[in-house]
């Protein structure tokens, strides 16, 4: 893996690439009731990955951090998981794969808030 930060924008780039591929079809194809799936691959995908890599580019020395390869796949199996869970919410109303996969990433969320306080120069 070449950076973090990297790894965690490519992931966020492709998010944002097929949650608008979607969101096109969705609309044309007068599909609103993916709505939901929607806006985790918008918001949870995109938008939220995106602002962990440019954490990690703004603070490089979280680059050096012990957990920071532990906490991306953390993140990213979580936010894949949770995606994919809330397509199956919208399919068949199960919520299951949402529950299970809220827990990698809040534990991502929690290592990323240790991570921060850690190892981000203060001054
Ligand atoms: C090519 C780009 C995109 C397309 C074709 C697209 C398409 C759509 C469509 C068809 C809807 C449903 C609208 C409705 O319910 O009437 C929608 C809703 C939504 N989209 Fe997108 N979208 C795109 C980009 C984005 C981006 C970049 C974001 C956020 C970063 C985003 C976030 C949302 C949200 C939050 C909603 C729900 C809005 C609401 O329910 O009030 N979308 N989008």
């Amino acid at each position: 893996m070449s950076s973090i930060a990297r790894a965690h924008t490519l992931a966020a780039l492709f998010w944002m690439l097929t949650g608008m591929l979607f969101g096109l079809w969705m609309g044309a194809a007068e599909k609103l009731q993916f709505r939901p799936f929607h806006i985790g691959m918008m918001l949870g995908g995109f938008l939220m990955l995106a602002a962990i890599g440019t954490i990690f580019r703004l603070w490089p020395e979280m680059e050096r951090w012990r957990f920071a390869r532990l906490h991306f796949w953390t993140m990213e199996i979580g936010v894949l998981g949770l995606n994919l869970g809330t397509l199956v919410q919208n399919l068949t109303g199960d919520i299951t794969l949402q529950a299970v996969f809220s827990f990698p990433t809040i534990l991502g969320a929690g290592l990323l808030f240790h991570g921060f306080w850690v190892t981000a120069e203060r001054a």
